[in-house]
């Protein structure tokens, strides 16, 4: 034993030290060793990934670049840059699409990272591609609309199906809940909708207040879709700030905003406007959840149910053998669906339409004439009336024409094909633009001029350059349906308005706002 414990237990203790700081050492060299093989790997493969990329980029280049378009703004983002400029600017994206269609030709290339869509605005090739069913939606566009910002929005519903076999079944289904045998049956409720619209102008025009009138059909057409199609009468007119029409108008911007800009969630000044988007589609599938099971049960005590759309899209399910929670959710896609499709579309075309008719007295005259000779005395318009608004029908295909609601689709091009001469490796996303193709000179003279005259039936018809409902297998399911929307409220604008005398126009691009003296 040492006579001096203490120096020699310092002496023990700073031997022990050192031995276990040499091996904290040598443990922390070797794992930085370690380490640094680590990250010389994984550079090493993003770097070699990034080459690939960029191989496979410069590939698809080659595949494409005999195609006129846009110069790439860069190589690896091509063209999206331009958009972002061109968004940020506050112009209309598709008129550049417009001044490229002019000046690229029917077929014209555009690049977004390696993807490659051919514009085309060539009737022969709208009428091939988009008549033909082995010419399926874009995947790639379309999924992204699964998902609104990772929240199930349109799922595997109509508008989204891309398989041909998941979308017929559904759409054979659908079909006679827009059939106008069930449309005719509707005509009451359009016209005590419109009626109501009417009484709440009225309540505005006492009041000498401007009515915005883009407002106003948005809570009509909404009401509409409600009533005649899941049977709940809401009455948006008289709510204020409504949490459900608040959540479809969210979802909307959402679906723009997303489908534009892929990296928009990345950013934190984002992460409010994303997190009230995913509620707002959390909000419309619960309301779908509500309302499906409301009428499940009505069903099964033996109540009499609407042949409705929501009645169709129960039937969907039964046919289905519908009893996995996955299929319960593509119930609830096609409810979101529905009120994505038709709302906003048949909305904004009757505010344009009241604009146009703001905007042309003498179209407006006209047209008010033809309804006062049809409805005469007569408050409500019938089924067959419908039929007899020619000229107003006119005015509503021209609005469709300067303004379509939905302005384009896209169709996946599986296999090489010639356009225009141009020989189009399969492979690629193909781009149809109803917005290019009826504001263009080639197929309308004068395009920017409000002309119904162009529609009168002894004018000769637009060959596959008008269509406003796209075309084809995949044409809109809610055409009709949205025509008979459209025509009711009209009754009323044009008998008891007086815009020549009272009407002032603000923002000419969407927002109509009249003042009223009924
Ligand atoms: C002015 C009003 C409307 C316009 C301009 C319009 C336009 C369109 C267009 C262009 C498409 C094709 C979309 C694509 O290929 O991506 C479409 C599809 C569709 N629309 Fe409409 N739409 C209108 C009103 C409505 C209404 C009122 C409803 C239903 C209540 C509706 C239901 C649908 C459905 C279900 C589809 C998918 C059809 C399928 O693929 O089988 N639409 N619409």
């Amino acid at each position: 034993m040492s006579r001096h414990p203490e120096i020699h237990r310092v002496i023990f203790d700073s031997r022990q030290t050192d031995v276990f700081y040499t091996e904290l050492f040598y443990s922390t060299i070797m794992s930085l060793e370690w380490l640094s093989y680590l990250v010389f790997y994984l550079l090493s493969a993003v770097f070699f990934a990034f080459l690939a990329y960029c191989l496979y980029v410069h590939h698809v280049h080659r595949k494409y670049d005999h195609i006129p378009g846009p110069p790439r703004d860069s190589f690896l983002l091509g063209h999206a840059s331009t958009f972002t400029r061109a968004m940020k600017s506050d112009n209309v994206i598709h008129d550049l699409f417009v001044q490229w269609g002019e000046k690229y030709g029917p077929v014209y290339r555009i690049n977004i990272f390696h993807q490659a869509t051919i514009a085309v605005h060539c009737p022969e090739a709208t009428k091939t591609i988009l008549m033909s069913p082995k010419y399926l939606k874009d995947p790639f566009v379309y999924k992204r609309l699964f998902n609104l910002f990772g929240k199930r929005f349109l799922g595997n519903g109509l508008i989204t199906a891309v398989d041909h076999d998941v979308w017929y079944r559904q759409r054979r289904i659908m079909d006679p809940a827009f059939s106008s045998t069930y449309l005719r049956s509707l005509m009451g409720t359009f016209n005590e909708m419109s009626e109501r619209l009417m009484d709440h102008l009225e309540e505005i025009a006492d009041t000498k207040t401007p009515a915005v009138m883009h407002d106003l059909v948005n809570c009509v057409t909404l009401d509409v879709i409600c009533k005649v199609a899941f049977g709940v009468d809401l009455n948006f007119l008289k709510q204020t700030d409504s949490p459900f029409q608040n959540a479809v108008e969210l979802c909307l911007r959402g679906m723009v905003l997303d489908l534009r800009d892929p990296f928009f969630a990345l950013f934190p000044k984002n992460w409010k406007t994303v997190q009230q988007i995913k509620d707002a589609a959390e909000l419309l599938r619960k309301t779908g959840e509500k309302w499906i099971q409301k009428r499940k049960t009505a069903i099964e005590n033996g109540e009499d149910v609407p042949k409705d759309i929501l009645t169709q899209i129960l039937k969907t399910a039964e046919e289905e053998k519908v009893n996995s929670a996955k299929d319960h959710e593509q119930m609830l896609d096609n409810f979101v669906t529905f009120f994505i499709a038709g709302q906003e579309t048949t909305a904004n075309q009757l505010s344009f339409a009241i604009m146009e008719l703001g905007r042309h007295p003498e179209i407006y005259k006209r047209a008010k004439a033809e309804v006062d000779e049809i409805l005469g005395t007569k408050r409500d318009i019938s089924y067959e009336d419908l039929g007899k608004f020619t000229y107003l029908s006119q005015v509503l295909k021209e609005t469709l024409r300067l303004y379509p609601t939905a302005p384009g689709t896209n169709r996946w091009l599986h296999e090489d094909m010639v356009i225009n001469g141009l020989k189009i490796p399969g492979g690629c996303s193909v781009a149809f633009s109803s917005y290019v193709s009826q504001r263009m000179d080639m197929y309308f003279k004068d395009p920017l001029k409000f002309d119904p005259e162009r529609f009168d039936v002894n004018a000769p018809k637009p060959y596959y350059c008008y269509y406003p409902f796209a075309l084809g297998p995949r044409t809109c399911l809610g055409q009709v349906f949205s025509q008979v929307m459209k025509h009711t409220p009209h009754k009323h604008n044009c008998t008891s308005l007086s815009p020549s005398e009272f009407l002032d126009i603000q923002n000419m691009q969407a927002n109509v706002c009249i003042l009223l003296d009924v």
